[in-house]
């Protein structure tokens, strides 16, 4: 077992630091009070092969492994989760899916554009009433011969106006439940396809997070991705490995956190001394040390799990669910060690604090994780 990061692997993560230090840190602090989307990051950041990291060269992508993507997700994290969402969903779940199940004019057609920034996509599975719970498909997608007819709400869409291609979730046939479920690419400006309000969020208040109503939308049946009603299992497969993803999400602000934490009680005196040297604080950095240094080890173990062509679906979940735990408990101390600073926004814990929350919640929340996790071991 060999613990050592590649050369390759170091350069990268570097790389991503040095983006997240020099493009994300400046402006972040406005971005997540506008709720402005980071338009020039994310081309810059298509520029650096970040959009579509796994795609392979001959679609436009950068080539590279899970690892590599892990790494870079971690270090984007640190300093803006609006930032490497954008980035985690356009990899994990649209370029992914498009490349693993996608026709080869699917691919033709959109994975380029996406995984060089040109364009972003959304997937778009939640639903008012379908959100964890999501065989119940409310949005229709009937067929009508050489097209399908769509017709729904879906909810909490990320990317959700600035995205190009959408990856749609739609039941077509209701009696065959999960198995009558279709994923479909619908592209923005279609007829009757409408972009609803912008969500006021507490965290990753730089991405756009929106409601979408297709009403009537035309879609031609070259845009359904596999075989008719593989749409649910499209959407299973994807999100196993958009978890990890997310799981580096959470990883990356759980460290972010960390280090600003460690910093500043190296700075800070209280009594006569860096807070530091009390115990109180130095007890609360060992914690927080020994749960990224776990949380790490699972999300690596995850992507490694992906890469050698393993099943990930337990490795996703677990890391996940625990790296979203130690970055909620991670945030909150990082806040009480800086004190009344922690609560003033130049700081930045508060800021890594709020968008902590939302990896317990989304791409399956904590409780969903735990149903894929205990299902797995009881079988
Ligand atoms: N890979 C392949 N197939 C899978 C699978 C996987 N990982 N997980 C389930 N399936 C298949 C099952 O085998 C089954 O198919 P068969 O009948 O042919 O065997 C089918 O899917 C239905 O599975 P279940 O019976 O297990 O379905 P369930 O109703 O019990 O639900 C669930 C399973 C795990 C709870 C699922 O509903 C789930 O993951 N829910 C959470 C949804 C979610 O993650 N939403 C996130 C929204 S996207 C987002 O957040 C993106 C963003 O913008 C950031």
């Amino acid at each position: 077992m060999d613990f050592k990061l590649t050369e390759e692997h170091l350069l990268i993560q570097e790389a991503a630091r040095d983006f997240a230090q020099n493009d994300l840190l400046p402006g972040v602090v406005e971005r997540d009070e506008e709720q402005r989307f980071p338009e020039a990051e994310v081309k810059k950041m298509g520029e650096l092969g970040f959009m579509g990291m796994m795609v392979a060269p001959e679609y436009g992508g950068s080539g590279l492994d899970t690892i590599s993507y892990v790494l870079v997700m971690e270090e984007l994290s640190k300093i803006d989760a609006s930032a490497s969402v954008i980035v985690s969903v356009n990899n994990s779940l649209v370029c992914w899916g498009l490349e693993t199940y996608g026709t080869q004019a699917q691919k033709e057609k959109y994975l380029h554009r996406l995984a060089s920034g040109e364009i972003i996509g959304a997937f778009c599975l939640s639903e008012p009433e379908a959100g964890s719970d999501a065989t119940s498909q409310k949005t229709t997608a009937l067929d009508k011969g050489d097209h399908y007819i769509l017709n729904g709400t879906k909810n909490w869409i990320t990317n959700g106006s600035s995205a190009d291609v959408y990856l749609v979730i739609a039941q077509t046939d209701k009696e065959k439940k999960h198995k009558g479920i279709n994923a479909l690419i619908v592209e923005k400006g279609a007829e009757g396809f409408e972009i609803g309000p912008k969500e006021n969020k507490l965290g990753i208040r730089g991405s756009d997070t929106h409601s979408l109503i297709f009403n009537d939308v035309k879609v031609p049946k070259e845009n359904r991705i596999g075989e008719d009603g593989f749409g649910f299992k499209f959407a299973m497969k994807t999100l196993a490995g958009g978890r990890i993803g997310i799981a580096a999400q959470a990883l990356g602000i759980a460290s972010g956190a960390y280090e600003l934490a460690l910093k500043y009680s190296k700075e800070r005196k209280a009594f006569g001394t860096e807070i530091a040297n009390h115990q109180a604080i130095a007890f609360k950095l060992a914690d927080m040390h020994t749960q990224i240094a776990a949380a790490r080890h699972l999300v690596l173990k995850a992507a490694w799990d992906k890469d050698n062509g393993h099943n990930y679906d337990l490795s996703g979940a677990m890391a996940k669910l625990y790296a979203s735990q130690v970055a909620m408990d991670t945030t909150v101390e990082a806040v009480q060690i800086h004190g009344g600073n922690g609560f003033v926004k130049d700081y930045h814990v508060e800021r890594l604090m709020r968008d902590a929350k939302i990896t317990q919640i989304y791409e399956g929340t904590s409780e969903i994780q735990k149903i894929v996790i205990s299902r797995s071991i009881l079988k």
